[in-house]
């Protein structure tokens, strides 16, 4: 079984990198010299910050929402570190209102947030729970009303819990339910919500939640994750055009964490091992969403375990995108794992001996300059926007009340830079959002892992701008250049 991405790296720096650190000087560059990307990005370049509704909304009994999966994991002992729960949060569905306030502080132009499928189908279909709509209709309104662009996500891994009792993401019937709860969305909320993503990071709930069982639902078993990952692409071609029949005039797209796939040395095995992984976890998600097939490699060796209808599927998984997401944290380092049935490969970063952030996750801002312009390459992909990006560092308030997260400018700087590196290459990249506004209920982690460009106190919801959300803001005001 491989390591899963998301939990905090043990691994002892044992052996010397394949890549040395030295290779990029950027990293001694002093952030507060001046941003690096300074003036490097076009006039009509949207900044803006990032949330998904579990993570910070709580209230998770209030205006009849019904229970997600993640409500049901993260109540699991022994799932979420310190038994962390979601039920309160960031106390955002009362805080809406001083939170978009917080994004007008820090002079950004548009929000990414997620619906909660739970608070529109308490029962993930059916009758549409209007306090629900209400909630959202006040938070996009409220956007409005600050000159912030809402871009909505509707499914940031709370699969309502009525439809995993039902089979979940293993049965094609939840992909009807999403097309439903999709066409909702459009009509009622495309009015004003323009910028619509189908799914976030269907790698994670899908892999994450069904292969390596770290997210909800905590499954381990190749079959399914097989029939999940088909069945959410499905979803995903299902809900773009009962959105488009709903509305002609809204740009629709789907968030993905690509990885950035590199051998954990040089040794033939594991650069074979690298190119599997590269094959089965991008090509899983990029070739049927792109290019309207599954990637050869991954029929010849599982297609007998696929969902019978799997072939028959890709003309409708693809569906003409007016743009991409791409979440970009961290490369991702793998070495061959014989016995591994999926993808015969596995992440191993051992001996890997750049810096890494409080979560264990790899500082390498070239990595995402790379992934950009290769991704851009190999598939017909519409423009991109970088839709999470960010830190995880644990500063807490000092004496002063200040949240010096020097570390976190330093990423940001660096990968901004990076990033206006893809612009210069060629890529057609319209959007950054910083993961995340607020610290939050980061999944499997809990409240200790902190990426917010805010600090929050979880006992008093207190709401501290860290120095890196002041830094962002002087860098937004002076990142776009003439054109
Ligand atoms: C991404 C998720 C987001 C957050 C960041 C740190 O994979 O989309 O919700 O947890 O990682």
């Amino acid at each position: 079984m491989s390591t899963p991405s998301r939990t905090a790296s043990t691994a002892p720096a044992a052996r010397a990198s394949a890549r040395d650190p030295a290779d990029d000087d950027r990293r001694d560059h002093d952030p507060e010299a001046g941003p690096l990307a300074r003036g490097r990005f076009p006039a009509a370049f949207r900044f803006g910050a990032a949330t998904a509704a579990y993570q910070i909304e709580g209230a998770v009994r209030v205006g009849g929402r019904g229970l997600s999966i993640w409500d049901r994991y993260s109540h699991t002992p022994g799932k979420v570190a310190d038994d962390d729960t979601g039920d309160v949060a960031c106390d955002h569905h009362a805080r809406w209102a001083a939170d978009l306030d917080l994004l007008v502080e820090l002079g950004l132009d548009a929000y990414r947030f997620s619906i909660a499928w739970p608070r529109l189908y308490p029962a993930g279909r059916g009758a549409l729970e209007p306090r629900g709509l209400a909630f959202y209709e006040r938070l996009v309104d409220g956007c409005l009303e600050r000159g912030l662009e809402p871009v909505a996500t509707l499914y940031h891994w709370d699969l309502p819990d009525a439809l995993e009792r039902r089979g979940g993401w293993r049965s094609r019937d939840t992909a009807h339910a999403f097309a439903d709860y999709a066409a909702a969305v459009g009509t009622r909320l495309g009015d004003r919500v323009k910028r619509i993503a189908t799914f976030n990071e269907p790698w994670c709930s899908s892999v994450l939640g069904h292969l390596h069982g770290v997210h909800a639902p905590g499954h381990r078993d190749l079959d399914e994750t097989l029939a999940v990952i088909h069945h959410q692409h499905l979803a995903h071609g299902l809900g773009v055009q009962a959105m488009r029949a709903a509305r002609g005039d809204l740009e629709l797209g789907i968030v993905l964490n690509a990885h950035a796939v590199y051998p954990v040395d040089d040794r033939d095995e594991n650069i074979r091992a690298a190119q599997r992984f590269d094959a089965f976890h991008n090509g899983a998600f990029l070739e049927p969403l792109f290019d309207g097939r599954y990637p050869a490699e991954l029929v010849a060796a599982l297609g007998e375990r696929m969902p019978a209808e799997f072939e028959a599927d890709c003309p409708t998984i693809r569906q003409p995108l007016d743009w991409w997401g791409l979440n970009y944290y961290k490369p991702t380092r793998t070495g061959d794992a014989p016995g591994t049935d999926w993808p015969m490969a596995e992440e191993r970063d051992e001996g890997v001996e750049l810096p890494r952030t409080d979560i264990g996750w790899e500082v390498e801002p070239v990595a995402f300059t790379t992934l950009l312009v290769d991704l851009h390459a190999r598939h017909a992909l519409p423009p991109c926007h970088v839709t999470e990006n960010g830190a995880c560092y644990n500063d807490v308030p000092d004496a002063r009340g200040v949240v010096d997260d020097a570390a976190r400018i330093r990423y940001l700087d660096g990968h901004l830079a990076a990033l206006a590196d893809a612009l210069d290459a060629g890529v057609d990249v319209r959007g950054y959002f910083a993961w995340s506004l607020l610290d939050n209920f980061e999944w499997a982690e809990g409240y200790r892992m902190r990426f917010g460009l805010v600090h929050v106190d979880y006992g008093t919801q207190a709401r501290t701008i860290k120095a890196s959300g002041h830094w962002y803001r002087d860098f937004v005001e002076g990142a776009r250049g003439p054109d």
